[in-house]
């Protein structure tokens, strides 16, 4: 069967991309971020997933606002980069595993959590950014993804208690898959961090450190933050931390914490980043 063996949590800057697609990673801004990652690229080469559930959020990018999923799962067998605007970044395209996706998907809406099912769609910063992370350059991406995206954009998002137990239902789908798999599930975006309006650059180091610490060792307590509370503490994009809760709810109870890193700033943004696994149950 198919086993989820850890989570991993990673802020999903774009200006992140651009240092590591345009060398600039040893740059003295830059080299302290980068060196957060250095256990996490170690860690990955002996904890290689087979597949990752990736859940990140469309930044107005695939689905415009012209049509706003709260959750959609990708079951395409490949996923190409997109254009934000500045012309698709030159990564690897992102093959999916369209039997398991088209497994969650069926397992998790009747487990009574609605999906929009997606069969085609450019992925963005949001999940190009923490593959990047983590796995550097390659030439191709070394395990298959499947794209889970979240409305993190368009009032209102999912609350975070919510996401968590949809991590739980997510648990559940993956584990009844009938494949040997080892899945990882990654929670991105976040920290606090405000783009817009006379709060600009809002960053709130007790906030954030206070999530990690409770993303760890409370995370359903923490699910109970409303929404009113990340806009006030984490500034209006801080929200974005709901979607480290799915990660969260599909990991054991009490879990093991591989590595921990937080360094501010990134562009605008506090980069936080967890690698949690699980002990088996
Ligand atoms: C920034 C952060 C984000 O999460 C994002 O989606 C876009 C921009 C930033 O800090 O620049
Ligand atoms: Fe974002």
């Amino acid at each position: 069967m198919a086993r989820v063996t850890a989570g991993v949590f990673s802020s999903h800057v774009p200006a992140i991309g651009a240092a590591m697609d345009n060398g600039r990673t040893t740059d003295p801004y830059w080299q302290p971020l980068f060196a957060g990652f250095d256990f996490s690229r170690r860690w990955i080469e002996s904890n290689r997933p087979d597949v990752v559930l990736l859940v990140f959020n469309d930044h107005a990018t695939a689905f415009s606002l012209d049509m706003i999923p709260t959750f959609a799962i990708g079951c395409a067998e490949r996923f190409e980069p997109a254009d934000e605007g500045w012309g698709p970044r030159q990564v690897p395209p992102v093959m999916g595993h369209p039997e398991l996706a088209a497994h969650i998907a069926q397992s998790v809406i009747l487990d009574e959590f609605d999906l929009t099912i997606v069969n085609k769609m450019d992925v963005d910063h949001g999940l190009t950014v923490p593959l990047s992370l983590m796995f550097g350059q390659p030439r191709a991406w070394p395990c298959q993804v499947i794209p889970f995206a979240v409305n993190v954009v368009q009032y209102p998002p999912p609350t975070g208690h919510r996401c968590w137990r949809l991590g739980a239902a997510l648990r559940r789908a993956i584990e009844s898959f009938d494949q040997d798999l080892n899945v990882q599930v990654w929670g991105t975006g976040g920290m606090s961090h405000q783009l817009q309006g006379p709060r600009a650059g809002l960053i709130n180091k007790v906030f954030d450190n206070r999530f990690l610490d409770r993303l760890v060792d409370d995370a359903e307590g923490l699910s109970r933050i409303p929404h009113i509370e990340y806009i006030r503490e984490a500034g209006s994009e801080g929200i974005e931390l709901v979607m480290w809760l799915i990660a969260r709810g599909a990991l054991d109870d009490q879990v093991r914490q591989a590595h921990r890193f937080y360094h501010v700033p990134a562009s605008n943004t506090a980069v936080g980043h967890l690698i949690l696994e699980n002990g088996g149950k």
